[in-house]
């Protein structure tokens, strides 16, 4: 029996951006996040008589092979799996794959190995030690996913703070780049930690952007979220331009991208913009001005297409059927998880472009 589940991009507000415990991947401090619909990772699993497993993954072969390591040791179900992980947009680009498919993993494997009865707390935790945003993907709407002070995490848990409805908000992706990003965000994390000045500044104003975030939407005032929002993300690209040797990810279109946000702003159209570790744009508003800004993001110079998605209570849930855009389940290449462990953490297996 092959079994299906797909799990959303999400997308923070209020940004996670170090690490207090890298062996259990906690962060340094709170996050808030909207959940996204339509851009998806979809997993299907079906069980194999013998090993080894056979994996088809678009994404990050160590953190993948993390998480099924810890969904095994949870649920001593030592079953030899053929797993297919596909996202239906951009991978590695900053429009967070790795959240996606590590929440689309871990609720699969769930599915797999323990007939869907684990926690979703312990899925989640599962979900973080493959990538710590993955979190957020497991919830609804927005998300606040809290730092927690306890060693191994107890107290590190996600959830839903408001419904979609609460502040109906599209998103519009403005591609500058879809090539995986030159340095991923954990490294990027850690080499701000170590290096950069305003690394301990980003994390003291952590506390306060959250309380605004979370007050905006009790009012449902798009200005002030927006207004926090793109506060808390400049406030960590400027973490990140500080580090020795500089990450920046920002591009020409990038930087164009920002200031059509804050042309249409000036003209009175309603929107805010927010940028991950990547260069590609994300802008967010009230759905009834899509269209308006479609017109003036796709005629940004470098921007060079538009995805557009919405805020969702759509989180991870099983699928009763596999996409037929995707390549077919299940693979045929095989790879232990010795050959896995082996891979560097920056190779896509199999390669971008390859079935
Ligand atoms: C900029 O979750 O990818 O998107 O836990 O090391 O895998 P790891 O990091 P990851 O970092 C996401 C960083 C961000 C901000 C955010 O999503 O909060």
């Amino acid at each position: 029996m092959t079994l299906y589940a797909s799990a959303p991009s999400n997308i923070a507000l209020v940004k996670y951006w170090g690490k207090r415990n890298t062996q259990h991947n906690l962060p340094l401090t709170s996050s808030f996040s909207v959940t996204l619909e339509t851009m998806r990772t979809w997993v299907a699993i079906s069980p194999l008589s013998d090993g080894p497993d056979r994996w088809a993954l678009y994404g990050n072969p160590k953190k993948a092979m993390r998480v099924l390591t810890e969904a095994r040791a949870f649920t001593h179900n030592s079953q030899p799996l053929a797993i297919s992980v596909h996202n239906d947009f951009p991978s590695g680009a900053g429009l967070a794959s790795s959240a996606s498919s590590m929440a689309a993993l871990a609720f699969a494997l769930d599915i797999a190995l323990n007939d869907g009865n684990t926690p979703l707390s312990e899925v989640a935790r599962w979900a973080r030690l493959g990538s710590g945003s993955a979190v957020r993907s497991l919830y609804p709407g927005f998300v606040l996913w809290e730092a927690g002070q306890d060693p191994e995490g107890r107290d590190c848990i996600a959830q839903s703070r408001f419904h979609a409805s609460q502040l109906p908000l599209d998103l519009i992706a403005c591609v500058v780049d879809d090539r995986t990003k030159p340095i991923g965000s954990t490294e990027a994390m850690e080499r701000c930690r170590d290096t950069s000045p305003s690394y301990a500044q980003f994390h003291a104003r952590n506390a306060d952007d959250l309380r605004r975030a979370l007050h905006a939407l009790q009012t449902q005032n798009l200005e002030a979220l927006g207004q926090v929002s793109e506060e808390n993300c400049l406030a960590m690209h400027a973490v990140m331009h500080q580090a020795q040797p500089p990450i920046d990810y920002f591009q020409d279109g990038t930087h164009a991208a920002i200031a059509t946000v804050r042309a249409l702003r000036q003209q009175g159209l309603p929107c805010f913009f927010t940028i991950d570790a990547g260069p590609n744009v994300k802008v967010l508003c009230p759905p009834a001005y899509t269209p308006a800004l479609r017109k003036a993001l796709e005629h940004t110079a470098g921007v060079t297409r538009l995805l557009f998605d919405r805020v969702s209570d759509s989180a991870a849930r099983q699928e009763p059927t596999w996409p037929a855009h995707l390549p077919a389940h299940p693979p045929s290449n095989t790879i232990s998880p010795q050959q896995t462990a082996l891979l560097s953490s920056t190779t896509s297996f199999p390669p971008t472009g390859a079935a």
